[in-house]
């Protein structure tokens, strides 16, 4: 009889040190299996952990950038709207990190974030899963007003130093538009602004609607007629590879925003609030 009890003793024992660990186990993988063991996809798992986790670089108006809203800093500009729609989509939170956009993508590819928006081309070579494109535009090249009549040809700028920002497209245009150009590539965008209207460098190549944004404050710079034919043009969103559900989502939203015509509301908003959130020096 003591020996059945014991036995049966044991048997509960086991049983519930199995109950467990079995829970012990789903609770640890909760954030990327379900129950059942099996991978949870891209869009489960956000919708799981109620958030969207959005990587930006909050320097390039009217695609992101900072603006004082009721006396706090915040991240605005047209790839925000777009997170918000996207996140609304799934049922969840935005969640923005701000960092350099030429570490944006790589932080992608180790997992800190589920998407990319910061304006970015998209370009084969780059690592990710790249949306349909929400906004087709090309290159600018920025220059000082008064030297709208020395440099109106890309070679005209041959042996001079032209800027463009750490990562992008634009810094590989910019460094093969001539012969003997010196490429001056700095993390943030504005120093570039700096750069030019201080003499340093004598031209920024850029995506053509922010340099139509700074425009609009500066009247010391103008767009130059010099056209580079690259085929840079498509902006999208991007996501890890692999995340093919979560790029559906991201592009039934943009085929809805730019079929309905609220993706021209929101840029033209995106550059009002811009100019005048912009410094006028
Ligand atoms: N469109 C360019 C690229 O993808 C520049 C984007 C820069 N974006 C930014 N948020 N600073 O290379």
């Amino acid at each position: 009889m003591k020996k059945l009890l014991a036995l049966a003793l044991s048997l509960l024992l086991l049983i519930s040190f199995a109950a467990c660990s079995t829970d012990e186990g789903s609770s640890e993988n909760g954030d990327s299996q379900n129950d059942d063991g099996q991978e949870l996809s891209a869009v489960d798992q956000i919708k799981q952990s109620g958030k969207l986790r959005l990587g930006t670089s909050a320097d390039y108006p009217p695609f992101e950038y900072h603006m004082d809203v009721d006396g706090q800093d915040t991240i605005v500009g047209f790839d925000i709207e777009l997170g918000k729609l996207i996140a609304e989509e799934l049922g969840v939170e935005l969640e923005i990190t701000d960092m350099a956009f030429d570490a944006l993508l790589i932080s992608l590819q180790e997992g800190k974030f589920d998407l990319v928006a910061a304006g970015v081309t998209y370009d084969p070579a780059r690592y990710g899963l790249f949306s349909d494109p929400y906004y087709v535009e090309g290159q600018a090249v920025l220059i000082r007003t008064e030297d709208l009549d020395t440099y109106t040809t890309a070679e005209s700028l041959s042996g001079c130093t032209v800027g463009a920002q750490k990562g992008t497209v634009q810094a590989e245009l910019a460094a093969n538009m001539a012969q003997d150009v010196t490429c001056l590539e700095l993390v943030k965008f504005p120093d570039l602004v700096t750069e030019l209207k201080q003499d340093k460098i004598e031209a920024i190549v850029v995506d053509y609607v922010v340099a139509e944004d700074y425009l609009t404050a500066h009247d010391d710079l103008a767009i130059s007629d010099i056209v580079l034919e690259d085929g840079q043009v498509n902006k999208c969103v991007v996501a890890q590879e692999g995340n093919q559900d979560l790029i559906d989502v991201v592009n039934s939203v943009i085929a809805q925003g730019l079929a309905d015509g609220s993706f021209d509301t929101l840029m033209q908003q995106a550059k009002e609030n811009a100019q005048y959130e912009k410094p006028k020096s």
